[in-house]
């Protein structure tokens, strides 16, 4: 008897998880969630808006200086609204603060290999904690206070994990397609890069699994099966995010629970258009829609095209 009902709430739970993947799968025709065709150059120049957001975000929270600070002459563009300095410890804030100068480092080499002239153009971000908190509106969850992601380390965990995981997942998914072998290393480069990152924050993020994210009861183990579950439905293109414990199908060769790098079948790494990224960092689930952290839209080509081939 016992066993039967440890089963039933073992197989609710992977019914409610897995009718989540279904409704991304049916909003979303499939074709939405095929690989852009991008030239090397329109690729570079998405990617660009991506590693400016995380580190904007990173040096910004970090040490309260941004990119122009660091490095005048890279970007030219909008000042982000509201970034503020976050309330970290200090592990944490001097991870952060590194990983948010390779940024800039990346930005740069990006530069340097590619015909793209710098100051490159800079979205106009808004990184208000406001902005962050839309994310659980997503799914009708209500936290009170409203989270506020520079309240402390664990609730700022959650904005840096995602700026590696979508640098990694991007490139994952464009390194096929990228002409010359410089600028296909180097798309390698930043990718094994950003998997370390992602890494280190995931495991930073894992270390703290059965601690609660302050004020809230809700654990860092719970919060992150909410913030998968929010990836996953504006993605719109199933399951890429996952939580630190899994059921034992989304596990290692589906012999562990434990999760701390989510990955597939073959736990190689999920890939991430730049269609679903902008789906997400709009939290619109629709990447000609713009808002979230980037109210007025991203910089380059390949937007463009996607605004006027009205692809969402
Ligand atoms: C954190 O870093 C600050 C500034 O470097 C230092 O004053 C403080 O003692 C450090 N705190 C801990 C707990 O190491
Ligand atoms: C959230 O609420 C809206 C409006 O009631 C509903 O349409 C939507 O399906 C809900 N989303 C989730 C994930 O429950
Ligand atoms: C969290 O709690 C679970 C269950 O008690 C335990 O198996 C796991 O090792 C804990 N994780 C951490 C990181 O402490
Ligand atoms: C996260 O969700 C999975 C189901 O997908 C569940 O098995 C696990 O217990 C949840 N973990 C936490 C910490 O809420
Ligand atoms: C939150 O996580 C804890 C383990 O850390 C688990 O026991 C609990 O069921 C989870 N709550 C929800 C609502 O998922
Ligand atoms: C794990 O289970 C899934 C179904 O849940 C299956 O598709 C996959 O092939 C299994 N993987 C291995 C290595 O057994
Ligand atoms: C996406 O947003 C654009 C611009 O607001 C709109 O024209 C289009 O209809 C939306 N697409 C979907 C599928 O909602």
């Amino acid at each position: 008897m016992a066993t039967r009902s440890c089963s039933c709430v073992f197989l609710l739970v992977l019914v409610a998880f897995q009718s989540t993947m279904m409704k991304a799968n049916i909003i979303i025709p499939s074709f939405q969630c095929r690989p852009v065709l991008a030239s090397t150059r329109e690729n570079f120049e998405f990617a660009v808006n991506l590693h400016i957001y995380k580190a904007q975000l990173f040096m910004l929270s970090s040490i309260g200086r941004g990119i122009n600070d660091i490095s005048p002459g890279l970007v030219e563009g909008p000042a982000p609204i509201g970034a503020t300095v976050a309330n970290l410890d200090n592990r944490t804030r001097n991870f952060v603060e590194e990983s948010g100068l390779a940024s800039i480092g990346h930005i740069r080499a990006i530069a340097d290999m590619t015909v793209l002239k710098t100051p490159f153009p800079m979205p106009q971000l808004d990184l208000r904690a406001q902005v962050f908190a839309k994310f659980f509106d997503v799914i009708n969850v209500t936290l009170k206070p409203p989270f506020n992601v520079y309240a402390n380390t664990n609730s700022f965990l959650f904005a840096a994990v995602y700026a590696s995981y979508f640098l990694e997942q991007l490139y994952a998914g464009i390194i096929p397609s990228i002409i010359g072998n410089r600028e296909r290393e180097l798309a390698a480069e930043i990718a094994l890069y950003e998997g370390a990152s992602y890494g280190v924050i995931r495991s930073l993020l894992n270390d703290r699994a059965n601690l609660t994210v302050p004020p809230y009861t809700a654990t860092v183990g719970n919060v992150t099966n909410l913030t998968a579950q929010v990836g996953n439905q504006l993605g719109g293109c199933g399951v890429k995010d996952e939580g630190l414990i899994v059921p034992l199908s989304l596990g290692a060769e589906n012999r562990t629970t434990t999760n701390v790098i989510p990955a597939d079948d073959n736990s190689l790494p999920y890939k991430r258009s730049a269609l679903e990224i902008l789906r997400i960092l709009f939290i619109s689930g629709n990447a000609t829609r713009p808002g979230g952290v980037f109210p007025r839209g991203v910089e380059g080509t390949l937007y463009q095209l996607f605004l006027a081939l009205k692809q969402s």
